[in-house]
């Protein structure tokens, strides 16, 4: 990824999207530019202020903050201080669905807000820039992956859950990456083949991890993507007693020095449990906020994102997280702007494969509670 600052706000966003799919083939989607934009810091003064009106607009509102680990942190912070939640995007989806206010206030990116709105179509869900996007969602349009659908007809539909709400429609199974590696190996368990998309390297990591039968799409995060095995394996010569804690949006080499591999509350729970006060963390580096505030003495180093002859050195921070800011959060706020709509019908049509998802995995947790180890039912699909 490269990323310039052409109006001091704004970033424009280069990535590379593969021409080509796993096997060779002409890879449908062309998306290869994108933009974002960043707000400024607010000063010192400002920055207090706009804190105070967010939290006097959301008891106003009967409004609840639902964050991700990659916003800024006063968006973090004030989330968790109000009531609501700083999570990844499982628990984001869950959170958000089962809390009684009316308006959900969503900080993360657009996929993030359209499943809560999908779960709970009856609140009002605001996001503080509704262009704030992703990669993978940007590089799985809905038309394109339709067709592949339909070239296989004998596959279970597993999608990520960074997608729009068109591509969850197409899905029998969505995941996120804190449930997808027990659900794949669920379906697996059942004979059944699956279809994936659309990050090709959490779905060569579920493969690894199940040798279940599947076919990739080929989408790639911007940000996980840069992770470099070399650079890494170098920085843990000079960091010998430091584990490794990896998102598996990262490519293969990488996630093959890791230590520990999950979703952002996995990295998190790793941090805590491991037997070690050194971590180098593979995954955007808003993550660092929580890991560093949860873990006072503990030491947290960025994994590199590139080589020495690149521009870009652990510039992993996602530009469409970084879209999320107090100042337009509190507009929304005060004004109801930026509310997240979703069509109805398209609505109920993506909602299946979310329901399935968060049943099995609150089955999964009431075992857990109970000591089984028994794998929970997957339900009709
Ligand atoms: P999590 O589900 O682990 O929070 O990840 C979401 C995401 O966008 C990672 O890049
Ligand atoms: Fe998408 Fe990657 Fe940003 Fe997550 S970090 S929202 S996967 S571009």
């Amino acid at each position: 990824m490269q990323a310039s600052a052409t109006p001091a706000s704004t970033i424009n966003v280069d990535y590379e999207q593969p021409e080509t799919d796993r096997a060779g083939e002409p890879h449908a989607c062309s998306t290869h530019h994108a933009w974002a934009r960043v707000p400024v810091e607010p000063a010192p003064t400002e920055r207090a202020a706009l804190k105070d009106k967010i939290r006097r607009l959301l008891k106003e509102k009967n409004a609840v903050m639902v964050s991700h680990y990659y916003v800024h942190p006063d968006l973090q912070d004030l989330a968790e201080e109000t009531g609501g939640i700083v999570s990844d995007s499982l628990e984001m989806a869950r959170f958000g669905r089962d809390h009684a206010a009316q308006t959900l206030v969503v900080s993360g990116v657009r996929f993030m807000g359209e499943t809560a709105k999908i779960l709970s179509p009856e609140k009002r869900v605001l996001m503080p820039d509704l262009d704030a996007t992703c990669s993978l969602d940007l590089g799985c349009p809905v038309q394109e992956f339709s067709a592949f659908c339909d070239a296989h007809p004998d596959r279970t539909v597993v999608v990520y859950a960074n997608t729009s709400a068109a591509v969850k429609a197409r899905a029998d199974w969505l995941v996120t990456s804190s449930c997808a590696l027990d659900i794949v190996r669920a379906l697996k368990d059942q004979g059944q083949k699956i279809l994936w998309a659309p990050d090709r390297h959490l779905g060569g990591y579920i493969q690894r991890e199940t040798g279940a039968d599947m076919v990739f799409w080929n989408g790639a995060c911007i940000v996980h993507d840069e992770f470099k095995a070399f650079e890494l394996e170098a920085l843990k010569k000079e960091h010998p007693k430091a584990k490794v804690l990896v998102h598996p949006e990262s490519p293969a080499d990488v996630v093959a020095l890791a230590d520990a591999v999950g979703s952002t509350s996995a990295i998190l729970n790793a941090a805590r449990t491991l037997d070690a006060t050194e971590f180098i963390v593979a995954t955007d580096n808003g993550m660092m906020h929580k890991l560093r505030t949860l873990n006072p003495g503990k030491v947290f180093i960025e994994a590199p994102t590139a080589g020495n002859s690149a521009t870009c050195k652990s510039c992993a921070h996602c530009p469409w997280m970084a879209m999320n800011g107090l100042a337009g959060l509190a507009q929304v706020l005060e004004t109801g702007a930026n509310e997240i709509h979703v069509d109805p019908a398209l609505g109920l049509l993506a909602r299946r494969p979310i329901d399935r998802m968060l049943a099995f995995t609150a089955a999964q947790k009431q075992q857990a509670l109970a000591g089984s180890h028994l794998r929970p039912h997957l339900g009709a699909a």
